[in-house]
């Protein structure tokens, strides 16, 4: 397995291109089961959930191609993705298969929409927690769905198709709002979907959909309306820029120090974070020619997060906000509300010396003058990261084992660091225990 080698201390300076959101490409994959026109995406990060995704759906009879490179093109720019679903042989979805990915497990929209069936493995556990899919198994019903539960599996049928119907989703569910969305745009008549998710990435699919034909209006807001077409045709939709490998790149500047223009993405997509980023001290600054973040030789000032569903401070960043509030000068306090055992980076950030003591869904964060580099282990992708911001921080070396976790989140990552200045290195597993 590939281990990244980090030699810490140095600032960041130049520029680092963001990617398509991978939160955002896996929906639009699935959406491709909605026609059995073509639908075209660009900007799609290189990641390894994309890849595995896009083949799980082949399974259904998805066809898939790949646009080369194009000349002059720089090789971290996105890709454009061709997805066909001419005609969906088979409307199962394999324990194999969804257990790899869980996003897998939204297919269950989209095919009984346009197939009326659907036999879908249920997820199960994973790293940060139980991850039920009550919502999901819920909204559907109301749409219509009768869903049994058998040997692991939701086994969905709607006779005659879905029929459009009001649902005020208990909980705030990214996943499950794709879900009945992707679901209603071929249902019969109006849904309503109340308390629904308002990330971007919901406000890209939607936008999406609606270049296939789709009818939907409240994206973006808690109440999303959705008036159900007999069919939906080919478009090519651009994905939203990954506003949590933003963010990311964002805290590893405040941590190292330095000064760093982030391209291709936008601050309209994570103001929350910036805001909280601005008040430790870093400088932010929006321009035409993206997001400059720097930071000198001030101090880091703690403030205390609290994570909450969009436009609240994103989960996505909590374990790299902790990385970096590990050298504030002071306590802060980060609480999780989104997801149970979203803390497994604590024990690690500590190996490098980090001072953080959990109580329930808080951790206290004491910074510390130094880190010190250590061995550490990536439990979860984006524990991984902020594994990697500490070790940019650390003296001498740190070693991040199981680092596939950052590859199904984070595209080239060493490059793009490597290009600032940053020492990081990726270790072929191979000849290593
Ligand atoms: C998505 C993101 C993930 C992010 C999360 C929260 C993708 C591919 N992943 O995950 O990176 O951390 O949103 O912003 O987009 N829940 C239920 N019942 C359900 C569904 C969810 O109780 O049926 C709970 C979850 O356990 C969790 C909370 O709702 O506590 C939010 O989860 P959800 O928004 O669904 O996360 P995902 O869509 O899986």
């Amino acid at each position: 397995m590939d281990k990244i080698r980090i030699v810490g201390g140095n600032r960041l300076e130049g520029v680092i291109p963001i990617s398509g959101a991978k939160n955002a490409a896996l929906p639009l994959i699935i959406a491709s089961l909605l026609t059995d026109e073509r639908l075209t995406l660009e900007n799609m990060p290189r990641l390894r959930d994309v890849s595995l995704l896009t083949r799980i759906l082949t399974n259904h009879g998805v066809d898939y191609s790949l646009n080369g490179k194009r000349p002059g093109e720089d090789h971290l720019a996105g890709q454009t993705i061709h997805l066909t679903a001419r005609e969906i042989v088979d409307t199962r979805a394999p324990y194999e298969l969804v257990s790899q990915m869980r996003a897998s497990f939204w297919v269950i929209g989209p095919l009984l929409a346009r197939c009326h069936e659907a036999k879908v493995s249920l997820p199960g556990g994973c790293a940060i927690g139980t991850r039920p899919v009550d919502l999901f198994i819920s909204g559907l019903q109301a749409l219509g769905a009768q869903i049994d539960i058998e040997a692991g599996y939701a086994v969905a049928k709607a006779p005659g198709g879905l029929v459009g119907a009001r649902y005020v989703f208990p909980k705030v569910s990214v996943g499950a709002t794709h879900t009945l969305m992707m679901a209603a745009t071929l249902a019969k008549g109006e849904t309503v979907l109340e308390n629904a998710a308002r990330e971007p990435e919901v406000v890209d699919l939607a936008d999406c959909l609606i270049a296939m034909g789709a009818n939907i209006e409240g994206a973006g807001t808690s109440t999303i309306r959705i008036e159900g077409v007999d069919r939906l045709h080919g478009a090519t939709h651009r994905v939203v820029p990954d506003r949590i490998e933003t963010g990311t790149y964002a805290m590893a500047v405040a941590m190292t120090g330095g000064d760093v223009t982030l391209t291709g993405t936008s601050p309209d997509l994570l103001s929350n974070a910036l805001d909280v980023l601005a008040a430790t001290g870093t400088t932010v600054e929006a321009g035409p020619d993206g997001i400059r973040i720097a930071r000198g030789s001030q101090p880091l000032r703690p403030v205390d997060v609290v994570t909450e569903p969009f436009p609240g401070f994103p989960t996505d960043l909590q374990a790299q906000f902790m990385a970096l509030m590990t050298r504030a000068s002071g306590v802060s306090r980060i609480t999780e509300t989104i997801f149970e055992n979203r803390f497994m980076h604590v024990a690690e950030l500590s190996r490098l010396g980090a001072r953080i003591a959990i109580d329930g869904r808080t951790a206290e964060v004491t910074g510390v003058d130094r880190l010190i580099g250590a061995p550490v282990m990536a439990t979860d992708l984006r524990a991984s990261v902020s594994l990697v911001i500490g070790g940019l921080a650390a003296e001498g070396e740190t070693i991040v084992s199981r680092v596939y976790h950052l590859d199904r989140g984070f595209e080239r990552l060493e490059e793009k660091l490597t290009r600032c200045g940053a020492i990081v290195e990726r270790i072929s597993g191979e000849g290593m225990r």
